[in-house]
C-alpha cells in the first residue's frame, strides 16, 4: 500500500495516455499524425516547457464531448487511487478548448460526470482548479473567467499556466482579482522556467496561496525565507521537471535541500501520461534516487493534505493526515 497523498499539481489534459488518445481519435473521427501509440510516446523527447506543449495542445484535438472528458478524468482518478492518492486538486485549460469550439460546458459537465462519483467509485476526494494560459490575452483570462460563471459551484480556484517566460504574473492581475471576489482559491505556475522574480510576482500581485513548481526560488536566498516564514506550499513535479529539462538529472534535483531549508515541499505528477509517472510514481522516484528518509516521505505527504483547499472540510483533513501518520512503510 503506498502512503496516501493529496495531488495539487495536476493537469487532467497530462493524462491523456497514448492509448486513451487512439480510442477517442477513433470514437470522433480525429486523424491523429502518429501511426500507432507507440510512435506517438517516441515523440515524448522534450528540450523544454515548449515542445512539450506544442504535443500537449494538438493532442487535445480527441477530446470532444462530455463523455471523453468524463472517460479522461476518469482514467486518472483509477491510476490515482492505485498510487495512494486519496484527494486530488485538478487543473483543466478550457481556452485550450473553447478555441476548438468545445464549449466550457462540455469540459466541465463531462469532468464533473467522473469527478462527481470519484469518492464512490475511487475513494478519492477532488476539487477542480480552472487555470488561464499565460501566453494568452488578460482579456481572453477575463472572458474565460466569465464563461465559467454557471459552473462557478463546481471550481474551487484558478491558476496560471502554458508558456511562462515572457509572460509575467502581473499581465493576470485583474483577472485574479475578479476570482478572489467571487471567492475563487488562487494558485499559479511561477519560477519553473521563469526567473525567482515570477515568484515574488505571483504573491504580490496574484495573492496566489500556493506556488506551482516554485523550483527556481533556491535561486533568490530572501525569497525561500519569505517562503519559509509564510509557510507558502509549492508543488514540485520532479519528473516534469527532468523531462522537460528543467533539472539535468533527478539526482540533481534541489528538493532535499528545500526541505532542509525548511519550505513547505509537496510531491506531484503535472503531466504523468507525458513525463513517466503519477504521483506514486514520482514520490519512488524521489526517495530512491534522491534518498530521502522514511520521514521526508511522510513530511511530503503530510504537507499535501495540509496545503490541499480542504477548508470547508476540515474533519476529512484530519482523517487524511492521520492516515498518513499511522501509515508503516
Ligand atoms: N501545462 C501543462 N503542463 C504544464 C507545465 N508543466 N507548465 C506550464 N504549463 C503547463
Ligand atoms: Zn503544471
Amino acid at each position: 500500500m503506498p502512503i496516501p497523498k493529496a495531488e495539487l499539481h495536476l493537469h487532467i489534459e497530462g493524462t491523456l495516455e497514448p492509448e486513451l488518445a487512439f480510442e477517442l481519435a477513433a470514437r470522433n473521427g480525429v486523424t491523429l499524425p502518429y501511426p500507432d501509440t507507440a510512435a506517438l510516446r517516441e515523440a515524448y523527447a522534450f528540450d523544454d516547457l515548449q515542445s512539450f506543449l506544442d504535443l500537449y495542445y494538438g493532442l487535445m484535438a480527441v477530446l470532444r464531448t462530455e463523455r471523453d472528458f468524463e472517460d479522461l478524468a476518469d482514467a486518472y482518478l483509477a491510476r490515482a487511487a492505485a498510487q495512494g492518492v486519496r484527494h486530488a486538486e485538478i487543473f483543466f485549460d478550457p481556452q485550450a478548448h473553447l478555441a476548438r469550439g468545445v464549449a466550457m460546458g462540455t469540459v466541465v459537465e463531462g469532468l464533473w460526470r467522473a469527478l462527481g462519483r470519484s469518492e464512490a467509485t475511487h475513494g478519492v476526494s477532488t476539487r477542480l482548479i480552472l487555470c488561464f494560459l499565460r501566453d494568452e490575452s488578460a482579456d481572453s483570462a477575463a472572458r474565460t473567467l466569465a464563461a465559467a460563471g454557471p459552473y462557478l459551484d463546481r471550481i474551487t480556484g484558478v491558476g496560471l499556466d502554458s508558456a511562462e517566460v515572457g509572460h509575467p504574473p502581473a499581465k493576470f492581475r485583474a483577472v485574479y482579482e475578479a476570482a478572489a471576489a467571487l471567492g475563487l482559491r488562487r494558485v499559479a505556475h511561477a519560477g519553473e522556467e521563469g526567473p525567482p522574480e515570477y515568484v515574488t510576482e505571483a504573491l504580490d500581485v496574484l495573492g496566489v496561496e500556493r506556488v506551482d513548481h516554485g523550483l527556481r526560488s533556491v535561486e533568490d536566498p530572501a525569497l525561500v525565507a519569505r517562503l519559509v516564514r509564510e509557510r507558502i506550499p509549492l508543488t514540485l513535479c520532479p519528473l516534469s521537471n527532468v523531462r522537460l529539462r528543467t533539472v539535468d538529472t533527478l539526482a540533481d534535483h534541489p528538493l532535499p535541500a528545500m526541505l532542509e531549508a525548511g519550505l513547505m515541499c509537496t510531491v506531484n505528477s503535472d503531466d504523468p501520461a507525458y513525463f513517466g509517472g503519477y504521483a506514486g510514481d514520482n514520490f519512488d522516484a524521489v526517495r530512491s534516487v534522491l534518498g530521502l528518509t522514511e520521514e521526508s516521505v511522510r513530511e511530503l505527504a503530510r504537507n499535501s493534505f495540509v496545503a490541499a483547499f480542504l477548508d470547508d472540510d476540515e474533519e476529512r483533513r484530519a482523517r487524511y493526515l492521520a492516515e498518513v501518520d499511522a501509515y508503516v512503510f
